[in-house]
């Protein structure tokens, strides 16, 4: 990557990444949710290289992101009316709907499947790029693999280094955890991936129950019926997807909380540190800790901002064990028990 000869204003910061898109360049894009390694969704030599920079096996399909909803009949087909609901209430935003794609979608992007992802991402930026370059664009989170999402500029650089071939910037991402993946179909809607609208919004806008189809289960009222769903229907790359740290993670409930980071402390060697993220300010008693104590924020939309980039930090600093407070098992935390859990080695 070239930042040195990139121009500094937006705007032309903007045509430069249409220009290198255009050219069949990849392109580190700022959403709401997390940044995206961007590339033409017409242009497969393009796409083939996102799957090559990431490490990412190409049975694992890229979300197409557009920046108006006209444009969708040009990606996908047969488009459900309640589908249109959902687009028409949380476009521009973090949702993701999962389509009938029109036959000359690429199989790259789809990983050979009848169905296309897409997304209106809510970002200046990226919405202003979208109407510059005028096409779609491919974008899988900016990350390697199996490895932490971005949500800022400084990440993706960290991650991907001269692979990528210019990076926008667009300060941190305001909502900090990926788009909920929705499937519209009959006569269930299924949500294959969670994230900032929950199960209740979308049940609330369609007045229909909604079933969560991902791999961890995480809020109570979820009824066991519900969880084997008939449907055909999955998110190839959810089960691998675990949005960890390099360094151990472990995820502990509240009530034990404290007195596991005590039996850790005993048996951890002289040198080794535990670095904890908890609700809670760091007590009295574990004043003598080495180790960072991050007081994660109570608020689940502000928690959802601040943890990406707890995990970037704490997986660079000198730390061997990350030990991580669980939150509430409500709805409001839902998503954050999801990619929590998927961060940690041992299942809460
Ligand atoms: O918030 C987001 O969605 C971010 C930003 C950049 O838009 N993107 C993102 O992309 O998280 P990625 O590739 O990291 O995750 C996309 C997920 C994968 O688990 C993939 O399997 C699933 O979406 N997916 C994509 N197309 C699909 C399809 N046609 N059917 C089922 N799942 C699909
Ligand atoms: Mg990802």
């Amino acid at each position: 990557m070239n930042q040195r000869d990139a121009p500094m204003n937006q705007h032309d910061a903007i045509q430069h990444a249409v220009k290198l898109l255009r050219q069949g360049k990849l392109v580190a894009i700022p959403t709401e949710t997390v940044y995206g390694l961007a590339a033409d969704a017409k242009n497969e030599s393009a796409i083939s290289k996102v799957f090559a920079v990431k490490g990412r096996p190409e049975t694992n399909p890229l979300i197409i992101h557009l920046s108006d909803l006209a444009a969708i009949s040009d990606w996908a087909r047969d488009i459900p009316g309640e589908a249109y609901q959902l687009a028409e209430s949380f476009w521009p935003g973090p949702l993701t709907l999962i389509l009938e794609r029109q036959p000359w979608v690429s199989p790259l992007i789809t990983a050979h499947q009848n169905t296309v992802g897409i997304r209106i991402p809510n970002h200046p930026v990226t919405l202003e790029l979208l109407r510059e370059f005028g096409g779609g664009l491919a974008a899988p989170s900016a990350n390697r693999y199996r490895r932490i999402s971005p949500t800022q500029k400084t990440h993706v650089e960290k991650e991907l280094g001269n692979e990528v071939d210019y990076i926008l910037d667009g300060g941190p991402s305001t909502v900090g955890i990926e788009s909920t993946i929705v499937y519209c179909g009959q006569p269930n809607i299924l949500i294959l991936r969670q994230g900032a609208i929950t199960a209740a919004q979308i049940e609330s806008l369609l007045g229909k129950k909604v079933i969560l189809n991902t791999e961890h289960q995480s809020f109570e009222n979820l009824n066991a019926e519900n969880q084997h769903s008939q449907n055909q229907i999955r998110t190839p790359g959810q089960d691998e997807e675990h949005y960890a740290p390099q360094k151990p993670l472990y995820c502990f409930e509240s009530h034990e909380f404290y007195s596991v980071i005590k039996k850790l402390n005993q048996e951890m060697k002289k040198n080794q540190m535990i670095s904890v993220v908890s609700f809670q300010e760091k007590p009295r008693e574990f004043l003598d800790q080495q180790g960072i104590w991050i007081k994660g924020s109570e608020n689940p939309q502000e928690f959802a901002k601040q943890w990406y980039a707890i995990l970037h930090e704490l997986d660079k600093n000198e730390t061997d064990m990350i030990v991580i407070e669980m939150p509430p098992r409500t709805e409001a935390w839902s998503a954050l028990l999801d990619r929590i859990r998927r961060a940690s080695r041992t299942m809460a």
